[in-house]
């Protein structure tokens, strides 16, 4: 059975040198239509720039151009309002589609636009003005995503929380510190998206399919027309070359991972053993069999979604890797995991704003769990290294005074001061006034460090790197 007769070879891109139609089930396998038609607006982009460059090329007449502006405006416009005519269509691709409907149009005139280029490169460069856009729209996310942390720390300004390591009470710490930390890895996110976009960022146009263009034409122009800042400088190297593509799948991987490690906190926090945040209704369900039950099912999603962003760079990868020079059909492969990690971060990226403008803190409960004399442990030796002990020696004392604290079965803050005096003469009634949690918060006063006025000023720097961004784009 075959997808068409031979006596009809106009409706393929190829078919001269082939004696029998393809077989169906496979003309179906290497189909790409049904997903590379997302890469209609670029193709019909770079279609535009293409018939100009025919023109100066001496291969199409003013007029022709004219027509074939025409009908590509008449393709953009149909294809936007009339669903089932994109969706229904049997085209092998995208490249494929344009082609025929510019013959449906023009009729012998429609073959005239693919004089001089191939598809290799046409999809390479598509390929690119969607990355480069991509990174765009993502950037807009992140920064929202970025502008609900800091607004939450605003809001939450002053609570403080136990700061942890190895899920361990460690320092006291304050909970918009505690935010901020999570943005610092978003605004890192920020510079990987420019990256990849900077890597998409050369026009494959002009490479042919692999050699170069054999036609008169301004290779710089053509770049610049479609929105690029230079052509790309190897014709064999821009028919394969998809690293702008890995660089935005592992921005997305990162930015995946964030959230993925955000939402672990989430989770955990607001258990009723923390019980540090209280999840709001419109983030989370309930069970169909306890009564009591609110999930942190957005978080839970984020962090379980995540693996589907990462392994599409597993994949990208593993299409690459062993591939030989210059274009291979392989490379067909590389549109999906793109196109699926980028609607995908999207919808986290999204998800995660709303659940975290949406969510209270819960201060009481912050404050108790922060108010654990246990985190003021480090707090004590400094004490005794201000009265003049070396610091390993004060930790020792310290160490020893919490564990005699644990046997009496009392903080160690409250141990009387002749048991202190058993482990150092430098404890003075002073002791016990020193440790407290405003002062431990106040403690660590250096850049990037927790103290409250820090921390105001990390808010306020925070929400003028979010405004230069915003500016620059
Ligand atoms: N659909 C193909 C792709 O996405 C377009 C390029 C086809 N080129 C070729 N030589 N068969 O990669």
């Amino acid at each position: 059975m075959s997808a068409e007769p031979k006596d009809q070879p106009s409706g393929k891109l190829w078919g001269g040198r082939f004696d029998r139609a393809p077989d169906e089930i496979f003309y179906q396998f290497q189909r790409s239509f049904s997903f590379d038609r997302r890469l209609l607006p670029y193709e019909l982009a770079v279609d535009r720039v293409w018939a100009g460059a025919l023109v100066s090329a001496g291969i199409l007449s003013i007029e022709e151009m004219r027509d074939t502006l025409t009908a590509l405006d008449k393709i953009a416009d149909r294809a936007a309002n009339e669903y089932a005519w994109l969706g229904g269509s049997p085209a092998e691709d995208v490249h494929h589609f344009v082609e025929t409907a510019l013959v449906e149009y023009l009729g012998a005139l429609g073959y005239k636009l693919h004089t001089g280029r191939s598809r290799n490169e046409l999809v390479a460069t598509d390929f690119r003005m969607f990355v480069m856009e991509s990174a765009g729209e993502m950037r807009a996310t992140v920064a929202g995503m970025i502008a609900a942390l800091v607004g939450q720390a605003e809001k939450a300004m002053g609570i403080p929380m136990p700061g942890m390591t190895h899920m361990q009470h460690a320092q006291p710490i304050l909970f918009s510190h505690f935010l901020l930390a999570h943005a610092e890895a978003f605004f890192r996110d920020m510079q990987r998206l420019d990256a990849a976009e900077a890597m998409a960022d050369a026009c494959p146009m002009g490479s042919g399919a692999l050699a170069g263009c054999a036609l008169d034409i301004d290779r710089g122009a053509i770049a610049r027309e479609l929105g690029f800042s230079r052509p790309t400088a190897n014709s064999l190297d821009a028919a394969s070359d998809r690293d702008f593509a890995l660089d935005y799948l592992y921005a997305l991987s990162v930015i995946a991972t964030h959230l993925s490690r955000l939402a672990e906190d989430f989770v955990l926090f607001a258990s009723q053993e923390f019980g540090f945040i209280i999840l709001p209704d419109e983030f989370s369900t309930g069970s169909s069999l306890m009564p009591q039950k609110k999930n942190p099912d957005a978080w839970e999603l984020l962090r379980g979604k995540t693996g589907r962003v990462t392994a599409s760079l597993h994949t990208l990868l593993t299409t690459l890797k062993g591939l030989p020079s210059s274009y291979q059909r392989d490379l067909q492969e590389d549109k999906e995991p793109v196109f699926a990690a980028h609607d995908q971060a999207i919808a986290m990226l999204t998800i995660a704003a709303g659940a975290v403008a949406a969510t209270r803190p819960n201060e009481a409960r912050m404050r108790e769990a922060a108010s654990d004399p246990a985190l003021l442990a480090t707090e004590a030796a400094h004490y005794l290294v201000r009265k003049g002990a070396p610091f390993r020696q004060a930790h020792e004392i310290v160490g020893q005074i919490v564990r005699e604290a644990e046997r009496a079965g009392k903080p160690f803050s409250q141990l009387p001061m002749e048991t202190l005096h058993k482990f150092s003469p430098l404890f003075a009634a002073d002791f016990y006034d020193a440790l407290n949690l405003e002062s431990a918060l106040a403690g660590p006063d250096v850049e990037g460090g927790t103290a409250p006025d820090r921390v105001r000023g990390a808010i306020a720097a925070a929400k003028e790197r979010l405004a230069t961004l915003e500016r620059k784009s």
